[in-house]
């Protein structure tokens, strides 16, 4: 459930910025990234090692991209953005930011359901719950409506509500249950909860492990470092918490994604 599903394809995008490029300079990607993991490192390398284009890449903070981006406007340097959440993928859809790409590796490899015509999804995470194995009853959390059950009341720890990763949350639950239903199950939420949210999800496992909250949500990938940590202390908080993949007999664990986008001012373009 982990692995990413189509990490090559961040390579045919990349490719696609640069299709029918043939001039004789050094040929150079600006990759805009808000993903800031190692194992992109060894991709980009191997990018490179493939194409003989080099890729400068610019990380940033997601909103701060997005911000930059559209500042920069026509003159922006950057072929390719990608970041994290659908939201915000949709959001550079909105502000106009993307060019439709056409690419028949893109569209045999991704699902229909995890693209659209000018952004592309690259791997999956699930919005799990995590548990303490101590003082919970994983029967009690099986369902993202359970965290709205008076049982857990002074148990629920989670990031901000405002957070991309909770409100692409909650549009899942409006999507499935209607407004009403979703504004209910919010409140309740709210009234079990164990202090005033914040920090990551990484602090929310954690607080779950140390016992200041009986339950939290995470994005699985969080999950999953703590327990590939070579952090000792990080494996012993995984020995106390208990993951659950949520609604499994309804509409199933709520999946969201990272993926990108080439740009509409994207340099490479230009010199075509
Ligand atoms: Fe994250």
């Amino acid at each position: 459930m982990l692995k990413t599903i189509t990490r090559p394809l961040i390579g045919t995008l990349l490719a696609a910025a640069l299709l029918a490029n043939a001039s004789a300079e050094e040929k150079v990607l600006n990759l805009y990234s808000a993903r800031h993991y190692q194992t992109d490192d060894a991709l980009y390398a191997n990018f490179t090692r493939q194409t003989g284009i080099k890729i400068n890449r610019i990380e940033g903070k997601e909103e701060e991209l997005l911000e930059r981006i559209k500042n920069e406007g026509s003159n922006s340097p950057a072929d390719v953005l990608l970041t994290v959440d659908a939201s915000r993928l949709a959001k550079a859809h909105e502000l106009g930011l993307f060019v439709p790409v056409k690419s028949k590796v893109l569209e045999s490899r991704i699902p229909a359901n995890l693209r659209t015509d000018d952004w592309f999804s690259f791997s999956t995470r699930a919005r799990v719950i995590v548990y303490n194995k101590a003082t919970v009853k994983p029967a009690d959390v099986q369902n993202y409506e359970d965290l709205a059950n008076a049982k857990l009341k002074g148990a629920v720890c989670t990031r901000s509500g405002s957070h991309p990763y909770n409100l692409s949350l909650m549009a899942s639950i409006i999507s499935h249950q209607g407004e009403a239903a979703a504004e209910s199950w919010a409140k309740g939420v709210v009234a079990n909860f164990a202090r005033a949210p914040k920090g990551g999800d990484t602090d929310q496992i954690k607080a779950v492990a140390a016992g200041e909250c009986g339950v939290a949500i995470s994005n699985s990938y969080y999950v999953a470092r703590l327990m590939r940590s070579e952090k000792a202390a990080d494996r012993k908080v995984m020995e106390k918490v208990g993951v659950i993949w949520p609604n499994q007999k309804t509409t199933g664990a709520h999946i969201n994604v990272s993926g990108g986008g080439v740009l509409k001012h994207a340099p490479t373009r230009k010199r075509r």
